[in-house]
């Protein structure tokens, strides 16, 4: 009898599973069911920048996207300066501390965005003249943050943004103060503090030759001179055509002969007209007299057919080459998960609507998503 009895019990078990699975295949018929970064597993880690709403608990929608799509994560604004180190030592580590639970949680590939960087910078930091006291909040800032998250922040960008577009060192407070060795002495008491942890620099225009070269001699320098340094990471916020296909070749090839990873650490694709003629992501860039203007926000109800279908082929043909030179890099990270949150809606430009993502405005995914899926990986 008991023989009997277990059977009957699984195969009611079964069919009750089954039945609540059916339900629930109707209910989300409409939400993708395969996960990005499984499709890209083994070539490199996929992910997505959260913003604070999502890691404080109040868009469990994004959450959802993120968990299910993506294997790597990075804070949109949390763990900058101006938030988490708004005055002298006090410290706000709030959101940081859910965004690094949120990221174990999943067991993703935690970065740290951005140790060093003379924008979003505290009020307090911006108009330091004196190198002794700059040195002092420069240590405490990294020392703290570091061995905060050591062992759980897999990678930190640890300086962002330093070179001028013609490759020299931009001017900023930290070099005003410290002089160009500031880079070096950041990226090395990372590492003190967490020498496990892969340490980046992050930049935008990197597609501009004379800048990459500038950060390529200092990649060597440091290979050269025994200081840790793991990848370079190209920002990417680029548009339907800049930068081409040979030049994002050229420039996977470039950092990959200096000797160090490739992550695209900030993808989107701005379909939008842009103010200027070049690409990349000034962050201070003020353009407010275009604000209103129609021909610079064509798009205010909806993206049209032709030219969802023309970002969806920049997406894959982009990929292509990711899978390509997959070897060489390290990690893709989208600047966002959807269209309406992505920071492309208010720049350069305010007010503007921008789809620049994988998820629509509803958190539907979009003819980009689908054409990556259906990409080849081998
Ligand atoms: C952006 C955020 O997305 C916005 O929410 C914020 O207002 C400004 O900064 N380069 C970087 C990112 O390294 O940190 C920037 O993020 C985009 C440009």
């Amino acid at each position: 009898m008991k023989k009997l009895k277990k059977p009957l019990f699984v195969v009611f078990l079964c069919g009750l599973i089954c039945l609540i699975g059916c339900a629930n295949r109707t209910v989300s018929d409409s939400k993708p069911k395969l996960s990005l970064a499984k499709h890209f597993n083994g070539l490199f880690y996929l992910g997505a920048a959260v913003n604070e709403n999502t890691i404080l608990g109040m868009d469990s929608k994004s959450k959802k996207i993120i968990n299910t799509q993506f294997n790597t994560i990075t804070p949109e604004n949390s763990l900058k300066w101006m938030f988490i180190q708004p005055e002298p030592n006090k410290f706000n580590f709030k959101a940081a501390d859910k965004y690094v639970e949120m990221g174990l949680k999943n067991d993703m590939y935690i970065v740290g965005h951005a140790l060093v960087w003379h924008s979003q910078l505290a009020d307090f930091m911006q108009n330091i003249d004196n190198p002794k006291q700059m040195q002092q909040h420069f240590e405490n800032h990294i020392q703290t943050l570091v061995s905060r998250f050591k062992g759980k922040i897999d990678a930190w960008d640890v300086v962002n943004e330093a070179f001028e577009e013609d490759g020299t060192l931009r001017q900023s407070v930290f070099y005003n103060n410290l002089g160009e060795a500031y880079i070096e002495k950041a990226f090395k008491l990372a590492h003190k503090m967490d020498p496990e942890a892969n340490l980046i620099y992050n930049d935008y225009n990197v597609y501009k030759p004379e800048k990459r070269a500038g950060i390529l001699n200092m990649v060597k320098q440091f290979i050269a001179n025994g200081t840790k340094i793991n990848g370079v990471g190209v920002q990417a916020h680029w548009d339907l055509k800049s930068p081409s296909l040979e030049v994002i070749e050229e420039i996977i090839l470039d950092i990959h002969a200096a000797g160090v990873s490739v992550s695209f650490t900030e993808l989107d694709i701005s379909v939008l007209p842009s103010p200027w003629e070049m690409v990349g992501a000034e962050v201070s860039q003020n353009f407010s007299k275009f604000e209103g203007d129609p021909a610079m926000d064509p798009y205010p109800n909806g993206l049209p057919e032709a030219v969802q279908d023309q970002l969806a082929k920049r997406y894959q043909d982009i990929f292509n080459l990711f899978v390509k030179h997959s070897d060489k890099i390290e990690r893709v990270t989208f600047w966002g998960v959807m269209d309406k949150h992505s920071w492309l809606n208010d720049w350069p430009i305010k007010g503007r609507t921008n789809y620049p993502l994988l998820f629509d405005r509803k958190y539907k995914p979009k003819t980009a998503y689908k054409r990556l899926l259906e990409l080849k990986t081998n």
